[in-house]
């Protein structure tokens, strides 16, 4: 998806390994549609070559203040006046240090300085060996860049290229795009944690079988990055899915329908939004056998029984919390006919004030959806488009139920 079309990104590198992974980050942001000029620092040339970031930005690397191109010699404004973000990935110690300091004796440090800080955000991604990040020096200075206003991105952890083993690794280039796009998304979440269920749950027969269903997950995990996205705290219970987690967000994952409520139940005093996105089985065998049922030849099959299982959104649309507007409950419907009929009387049976309708069949393990928004006066269709962008018209629709106070 070209979420980046029309945005102007400053991509500023400075010395360090990770400026390998910067290359790809590049080409990323570019296939998304957006245009890149990159600055380097001098040191930044022990690491990786201009020419390559030229070749992958279609634009001529930056590296002097003195640069010819600049009839007026201010590379530094006119770099920082044209852009629409800045990001220095990958961000040194010793870069930070003179961030934090307001030092400007070259071309990146100058352009950061110099821009209006209203309107060019700053994106920094650090990266640098385990001791140096933790140095209480750098610690401060990272704590003084965020006071100023700086977005300072966390690092990862995992084994370094010096060989040493612990945090300060740059963040994956998937992960920095997916910050950038974040920073265009208005903020209508902020101050709300969203608390998501997403994916099937399984329920055991026995150690080695289970009762599942189709449900990908990838409606609830985009729903979770758009909220991450405008600016909430997010939670995502998720059943068996094999999906990577949407940077920032706090996953947790579970097996079972139980499992699920549990979990759910231990952040809820929490959360302000629930959305429940999950395919949760309606039952499941009143008793896993220990052991693998053996087929005895006899071609008699086993007789299994099933309990019904606890309704995870009914008994949070039930509690205090949600019954004095402090929680605010949105169901899903995956239904394979009558949409409409069976929303609306789902959205009441449940007893939640906002239920979303999809077609089951048609959306499992789809990249894109098309979904039904049911209230207590109508409803408003949100015709077929990929589930990111769908999800973030659901977190705009949902933060202006918020926002006027809607039950
Ligand atoms: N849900 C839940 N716990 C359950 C069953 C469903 O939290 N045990 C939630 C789903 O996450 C979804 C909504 O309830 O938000 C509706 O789920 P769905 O499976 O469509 O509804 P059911 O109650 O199972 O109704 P039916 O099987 O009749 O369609």
């Amino acid at each position: 998806m070209k979420e980046l079309v029309s945005k102007h990104i400053l991509l500023g590198l400075t010395g360090g390994i990770a400026c390998y992974k910067s290359a790809e980050l590049c080409r990323l942001l570019i296939k998304s549609g957006a245009t890149v000029q990159v600055v380097m620092t001098q040191a930044t040339g022990q690491f990786i070559t201009p020419v390559t970031m030229q070749a992958l930005s279609h634009r001529k690397v930056y590296v002097s203040q003195w640069d010819a191109r600049e009839p007026n010699n201010m590379a530094h404004i006119n770099l920082s006046r044209e852009a629409d973000l800045c990001l220095i990935a990958p961000c040194s110690a010793d870069f930070i240090a003179k961030l934090a300091h307001g030092q400007a004796d070259d071309l990146l440090t100058l352009l950061c300085l110099a821009r209006p800080l209203d309107k060019l955000p700053l994106l920094i991604a650090p990266a640098m060996n385990v001791e140096m990040w933790k140095h209480p020096a750098t610690q401060r200075n990272v704590a003084q860049l965020a006071r100023d206003g700086t977005y300072v991105l966390g690092v990862s952890c995992g084994e370094q290229a010096c060989g040493e083993t612990g945090d300060g690794r740059m963040l994956e280039p998937a992960q920095l795009l997916d910050e950038v796009i974040a920073r265009f998304q208005p903020k209508s979440l902020a101050g709300q944690h969203v608390l998501i269920t997403a994916g099937p749950t399984y329920e055991a027969i026995d150690p080695v079988r289970g009762v599942t269903n189709l449900s990908s997950g990838k409606m609830g995990f985009a729903i979770a990055r758009a909220a991450r996205e405008a600016g909430a705290a997010v939670t995502l219970v998720a059943g068996p899915v094999s999906l990577t987690t949407p940077y920032g967000v706090q996953r947790i994952d579970v097996r079972s329908a139980e499992n699920m409520l549990e979990a759910v139940m231990q952040k809820a005093s929490t959360a302000s939004v629930l959305i429940a996105t999950a395919a949760v089985a309606d039952w499941r065998p009143m008793q896993a056998s220990e052991q693998k049922i053996k087929k005895d030849g006899s071609g008699q099959v086993p007789m299994l029984t099933f309990v019904e299982n606890p309704d995870i959104l009914a008994t949070l649309a039930q509690s205090a919390r949600a019954q004095n507007g402090e929680l605010f409950c949105v169901g899903f419907a995956a239904e394979s006919h009558d949409l409409l009929a069976h929303a609306q009387a789902k959205r009441v049976r449940k007893g939640v004030p906002l239920l979303v309708g999809n077609i089951g069949p048609a959306t499992f393990g789809q990249d894109d959806n098309a979904l039904l928004l049911v209230d207590e006066v109508g409803h408003l269709e949100l015709p077929r488009a990929s589930k990111i962008s769908l999800a973030r018209l659901l977190i705009a629709d949902i933060a202006r139920r918020i926002s006027s106070g809607a039950k």
